[in-house]
């Protein structure tokens, strides 16, 4: 993979860990770490040994705060739409991936870094996590999803209250909210996402990305459309290897073996 210059990529395993890395800034995602993020996730999206994902934030301070204010201050509305469409569609291909990615947000969440923990599948905060979208506080709205996602995973009413508030919540609120699936101490928020990953990971993977796909899709079109998918994917599961290993090994007692076969 290309030598990156505002992200890392740490690799263990079946497991990859991307960590957003422009301390000095809170880890602000600016045009390069979002290009930077796009070429990632198309290599590991396309690496067949890597079954997952974590993303986090360089640092004890901030998963991301958000996109640089100093290159938006800058745009025009051309731009606007070019810089908002950009992000959008980083964003998609992790949400995309077929492989599930766990956020560790480990300190402050903010816009463009919220959006980006919201594109996960999942997300372990640390009991310092900040989370807001003080977008409307800049003049400008929610441009990588926000006005999409959040309402989908938090309801309206409360997604609502972030975007139009502009405030932060702590991780206390935002496990309330079900805005993040575990909260733990600070110190432990990285190995804590990469558990929870590696626990996802035992399973079989063409399941995994079945379920996602299961999931998003119904989400995204409506009742009828989800269950037919569901049934043909369902369907579609029983001509794999996958599927009479993890039935073999129920009944021969053992762990399974899954391929991605
Ligand atoms: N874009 C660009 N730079 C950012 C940034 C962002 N979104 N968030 C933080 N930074 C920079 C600061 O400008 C500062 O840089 P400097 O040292 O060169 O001046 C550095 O990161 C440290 O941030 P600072 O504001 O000094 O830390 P703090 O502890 O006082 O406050 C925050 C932390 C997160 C509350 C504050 O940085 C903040 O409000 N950031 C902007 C959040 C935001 O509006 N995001 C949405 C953008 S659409």
């Amino acid at each position: 993979m290309a030598d990156f210059n505002t992200i890392r990529i740490e690799r263990e395993g079946r497991r990859a860990t991307v960590i957003v890395s422009r301390p000095d800034k809170l880890n602000a995602l600016n045009d390069e770490t979002i290009g930077e993020l796009r070429a990632a996730f198309e290599a590991l999206a396309g690496d067949d040994d890597v079954r997952g994902l974590v993303i986090t934030g360089e640092g004890e301070k901030a998963f991301v705060a958000g996109a640089d204010i100093g290159e938006l201050a800058k745009m025009g509305s051309i731009d606007g739409i070019d810089v908002s469409r950009k992000g959008q569609e980083t964003f998609r291909l992790l949400e995309h991936m077929g492989k599930p990615v766990v956020a560790a947000v480990n300190g402050y969440a903010l816009g463009g870094g919220l959006e980006l923990a919201l594109a996960c599948h999942l997300r372990v905060a640390s009991e310092k996590a900040r989370f807001g979208l003080p977008e409307v506080k800049l003049g400008i709205i929610p441009g990588y999803g926000g006005t999409v996602r959040l309402p989908r995973i938090v309801g309206r009413g409360r997604a609502l209250e972030l975007i139009l508030t502009g405030e932060m919540v702590g991780a206390e609120r935002a496990y309330e909210m079900g805005l993040v699936n575990k909260v733990v101490p600070p110190e432990e928020t990285r190995s804590a996402a990469e558990a929870l990953l590696d626990t996802i990971l035992k399973n079989g993977p063409i399941a995994l990305r079945f379920a996602l796909e299961a999931v998003d899709r119904s989400l995204e079109t409506g009742v009828e459309e989800g269950l037919g998918l569901e049934a043909h994917l369902f369907g579609l599961l029983a001509s794999t290897d996958d599927m009479r290993e993890g039935m073999n090994a129920f009944l021969e007692k053992r762990e399974a073996d899954f391929r991605g076969e």
